[in-house]
């Protein structure tokens, strides 16, 4: 290998790929993008991002131009690679709380063919625990020149670049010296930088990062199981949760209580580790998951309650307004979206229900068509019987409720985000409801 200036491929140019391929682009590395989907391929080779990422657009195109970062459908062009950053995707399966190995097995088995002696393949993809120790015993029969290393990634969506550059922390699943080598001098830029680096045995570096996830779930649906418990003591949990936050070994992070959590990655995540333990038998170290996922989706019942108790059980006649379709602020994801999930609940129910997103709306429409959509936060509210804020982006956060009272039929918010400033809603002349919070 040119230990020097490796050349890197990054198989798999969904979110993790396309972000972590630009970033390493930028550290000066030639890097060349892998993914079996043409059309995406084609988006990214014309600088265009296939989603929505603050500046990540901006810096595809200047490593681009660069000429360091490229992008192909072609995978016989691995064999120009010294290493190779395996990014597909492993969404939940259909029939089961599993995750879908599909597109592992298949990104390492399309390398094989090209790997170069002393080649090193990197997984950054969320796998269950063992993936990586039989992926690397396959390879020692049909690529036995090749070594495998795994290196999950923490990047959360909206600071993409940001948490790959920037990272809290680096961790490399390794079976021997060479390979953390080879990874310490890919990751130097980010080591001189003081992050902290986490030398671990493969399974150890596959168990972090679904441990962090589970953790940060449980967070989620600790503060919203104290937003129920709140709402029946007539408390506040906005309150409560500050008060907790201030404890350091606490921390003010990830207690927002609200709708709870989304996206394509906590909710698979922890229904996958769950799978996992069960097969190692230790399923019952990870029961509390099961209540922390039944926690994250009874708030959305809870916001489906309130709105039966606002308006009648009989939703039929009325129209509802939903701000937001994205999983959070800052992204078009709308994978396991609360918000969506919440819209649709409400659609099938027999309200008409009308969904605003700054970012979101095309990737919402393709998965609920029933819905409604609009182009403003004007047109999504007029003529509503109640408003649902349920993504808390900041143009939401901003808006002028003496502005919008004149639009709405009935001037009923539901915040189930707890991020407007309920005080300021209230004096404009709005009903206004919010998770975990007494209305008194
Ligand atoms: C999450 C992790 O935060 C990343 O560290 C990880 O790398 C990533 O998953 C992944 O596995 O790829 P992400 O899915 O981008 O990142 O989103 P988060 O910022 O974690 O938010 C997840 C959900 O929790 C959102 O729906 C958000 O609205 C919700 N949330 C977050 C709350 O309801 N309350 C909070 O206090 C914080």
């Amino acid at each position: 290998m040119s230990h020097m200036n490796p050349v890197l491929s990054v198989i798999g140019t969904g979110y993790l790929g396309a972000t972590h391929a630009a970033c390493m682009s930028s550290l000066g590395f030639t890097v060349v993008g892998i993914d079996t989907d043409k059309e995406k391929i084609a988006q990214l080779s014309r600088g265009e991002l296939p989603f929505y990422e603050p500046g990540l657009d901006e810096l595809l195109k200047v490593e681009i131009a660069s000429g360091r970062l490229t992008f192909t459908s072609d995978f016989s062009t691995a064999a120009q690679a010294d290493i190779h950053f395996i990014c597909v995707g492993t969404p939940q399966k259909a029939d089961s709380l599993a995750a879908d190995l599909t597109y592992i097995e298949g990104a390492v088995a399309a390398l094989v063919p090209y790997l170069k002696p002393g080649s090193l393949i990197v997984g950054k993809s969320t796998v269950p625990v063992g993936t990586a120790k039989k992926l690397l015993d396959q390879l020692a029969i049909t690529a036995p020149q090749a070594d495998l290393a795994w290196n999950p990634e923490f990047l959360r969506e909206g600071f993409a670049i940001e948490d790959t550059l920037r990272p809290n922390r680096l961790v490399v699943g390794v079976t021997n010296d060479r390979a953390e080598e080879i990874l310490r001098e890919v990751y130097a830029p980010l080591l001189a930088l003081g992050t902290p680096w986490i030398r671990a045995d493969l399974p150890t570096a596959e168990l972090v990062k679904v441990a962090a996830n589970s953790f940060l779930a449980t967070k989620i649906s600790f503060i919203n199981a104290m937003a129920e418990v709140c709402e029946a003591a007539g408390g506040d949990v906005t309150v409560l949760a500050q008060a907790i936050g201030y404890d350091p070994r606490i921390g003010n992070k990830f207690l927002q209580a609200g709708i709870g959590f989304g996206g394509g990655c906590l909710p698979k995540d922890i229904r996958a580790f769950m799978a996992r333990a069960e097969e190692l038998g230790a399923r019952q170290a990870l029961e509390f998951l099961r209540e922390i996922d039944a926690i994250n989706l009874r708030a959305r019942q809870r916001v489906i309650g309130l709105v039966r108790a606002e308006l009648t059980q009989d939703l039929g006649a009325y129209k509802i307004a939903v701000l937001g379709a994205a999983f959070k602020p800052d992204s078009d994801d709308v994978r396991d979206s609360p918000s969506l999930d919440i819209a649709a609940q409400l659609r099938a129910a027999g309200a008409s229900v009308t969904v605003h997103d700054p970012k979101a709306i095309v990737n919402a429409k393709k998965r609920f068509p029933d819905l409604t959509f609009a182009a403003s936060v004007t047109e999504c509210i007029s003529g509503s019987d109640l408003v649902l804020h349920l993504t808390e982006w900041r143009e939401y956060r901003d808006l002028n409720p003496a502005d919008l009272i004149s639009l709405v039929k009935n001037p009923i918010i539901i915040d189930g985000r707890n991020a407007l400033n309920r005080d300021r809603w209230i004096a404009a002349g709005w009903k206004f409801h919010a998770l975990g919070r007494s209305n008194a």
